[in-house]
């Protein structure tokens, strides 16, 4: 009796599961229980194995060896379809949207609704991804093409979808990276409905507060091993980072003053035209300088125009902005990449998927991409050239890869992330433009690029920074600007901003 109302009471029990990829062992004999309609987040540094594991119980890896059971049941998921019939539902860190398709047509894909003739139901699909879309709160509409949304839109699709599929158990894998603070609190709300209907989630976080406010209990994992579960109200977010790194990190503010230089940068009047859109323009009368040795903080809520203006300085957006833009006194105007990096500007993307990886290249190949001519001996690529080139980078942003040479998708989230700005790093740029650069970062790492960023900037580099996280802001930024619906509402000197003044400026309250 009492035995079978703790099986009822457990939703997941994994026991030793191993999984070994070419060069590495990702899961080491790892156990993990999971009580029904908890909230259990796994923590862990950038390639300690979450990812993994939570592929493990959602059937896109089989383990190498470790048993699974769901429910009380062994199972033996040989893909993601017998672990949705399961009742298992995952939402991936690197989203899955099939660009070209709707967003109803992504909510069923291979569920397509059909009619009583068999015929594909767009209707009834239609309706119940705006069902499921308010239920999140989001006003996406359904026939939006899904490649046409922002990264934010995108993965509240993808929590449509899982939704969509009723599952018992639900996977939720860096939920909030992509996701600003507001939209955050969106999703919280709709993990406290979920919960209401007693459905047991396992979340990843790189976010300490997160994880605090939302988990019943905690599993700590390090180089594919388990360190420790426990309840969430028995520990302390210093707790979780000691043992998820196994030692001190440095959490120092850059309060130490960084000369200023030359200006780098001056923006005057800058709009940009949305010609489809009510409001007309994405950015209106915008107008910003950028000093050497400065880092410009650049918050705002998602559609407030943060990434449209880096990208218009970048090149990558159309070259219809009224205004002008100028480096070093003098004005460009920039209708590729290209001529940027030329220039000396180097962009890290919020959205390292669509702009940034390379999934035919090694790590070396995507961190030397843009410094190729460096790498090249006589005409031809020299792989020794290319591996000291990259030795550097790869350092500096600590880059866990099995070698220089491995595939550039084994690596995980966050090391891929650390390659893309490795990669910035080695055009040795004058201006670094950072679009939420740490998304998906651990703490450790974070607190690292953070050092090195620094430093860079005290030896002549201007930065500008987006950032979803305001604390990363408020740590790095020597002033503060603030977007509102693509216009400049507030700046604020380091030492006059809180998150409650960004808020407030942010949402034009
Ligand atoms: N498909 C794969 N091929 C090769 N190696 C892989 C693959 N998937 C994961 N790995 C390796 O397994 C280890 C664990 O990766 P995983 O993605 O589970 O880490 P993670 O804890 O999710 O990290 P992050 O916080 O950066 O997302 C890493 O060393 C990674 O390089
Ligand atoms: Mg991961």
């Amino acid at each position: 009796m009492t035995a079978a109302r703790q099986t009822a009471h457990r939703a997941i029990a994994m026991r030793s599961i191993t999984k070994r990829f070419p060069g590495v062992v990702a899961l080491d004999g790892v156990s993990l229980e999971v009580r029904a309609g908890e909230l259990h987040a796994i923590c862990g540094e950038n390639g300690a194995g979450k990812s993994t594991l939570m592929k493990i119980l959602s059937g896109v890896y089989q383990p190498d060896a470790g048993a699974l059971e769901i429910h009380g049941q062994p199972a033996r998921f040989t893909g993601t379809r017998a672990a949705e019939r399961a009742g298992v539902a995952i939402i991936h860190q690197e989203l899955n949207l099939v660009e070209d398709l709707s967003v109803a047509a992504n909510v069923f894909l291979g569920r397509e609704r059909r009619t009583p003739l068999g015929l594909v139901d767009d209707r009834a699909m239609e309706v119940e991804t705006s069902r499921l879309l308010q239920m999140l709160e989001c006003r996406v509409a359904p026939r939006t093409r899904a490649g046409s949304l922002r990264v934010g839109d995108q993965q509240l699709v993808e929590i449509a979808k899982a939704l969509s599929l009723d599952a018992s158990i639900l996977v939720m894998d860096e939920p909030t990276s992509a996701l600003t603070e507001a939209e955050s609190v969106r999703l919280e709300r709709t993990i406290h409905r979920l919960r209401d209907r007693g459905t047991t989630i396992l979340y990843i976080s790189h976010k300490m507060d997160e994880v605090f406010r939302l988990a019943d209990r905690i599993t700590v994992l390090r180089d594919g091993r388990h360190v420790r579960t426990v309840d969430r109200a028995a520990t302390t977010p210093q707790e979780i980072t000691g043992w998820m790194v196994g030692r001190e990190i440095a959490c120092h503010a850059f309060h130490e003053p960084r000369p200023r230089g030359a200006k780098l940068l001056e923006i005057k009047a800058l709009t940009l035209p949305w010609p489809e859109h009510p409001r007309g323009y994405r950015l209106a009368d915008v107008s910003l300088d950028l000093h050497a040795g400065e880092i410009v903080g650049v918050a705002g809520l998602m559609g407030a125009g943060r990434t449209e203006l880096l990208e218009t300085i970048f090149g990558v957006s159309p070259p219809t902005w009224a205004g002008t833009i100028r480096l070093a006194g003098q004005p460009v105007r920039f209708i590729h990449p290209r001529e940027a990096c030329d220039a000396g500007i180097a962009m890290v993307t919020e959205d390292r998927k669509r702009l940034g990886l390379f999934p035919d290249l090694d790590v070396a190949g995507n961190v030397s991409l843009c410094s190729l001519r460096e790498a090249l001996q006589g005409g031809l690529l020299s792989r020794g050239r290319e591996e000291s080139l990259v030795a550097g980078p790869l350092r500096d942003t600590g880059v866990k890869t099995p070698g220089p040479h491995a595939s550039i998708m084994g690596l995980s989230g966050g090391n891929q992330q650390k390659c893309i700005i490795g990669r910035w790093l080695l055009t040795q740029p004058r201006i670094l433009l950072l679009d939420d650069p740490t998304r998906g970062i651990d703490v450790g790492a974070k607190a690292e690029l953070y050092q090195l960023i620094d430093r860079l900037c005290r030896q002549g580099l201007g930065v500008l920074l987006t950032s979803s996280e305001l604390p990363e802001l408020l740590t790095l930024a020597d002033r503060i600007l603030v977007l509102a619906e693509g216009r400049l509402t507030a700046e604020f000197a380091r030492a006059e901003a809180t998150e409650h003044r960004i808020l407030e400026a942010a949402t034009g309250s």
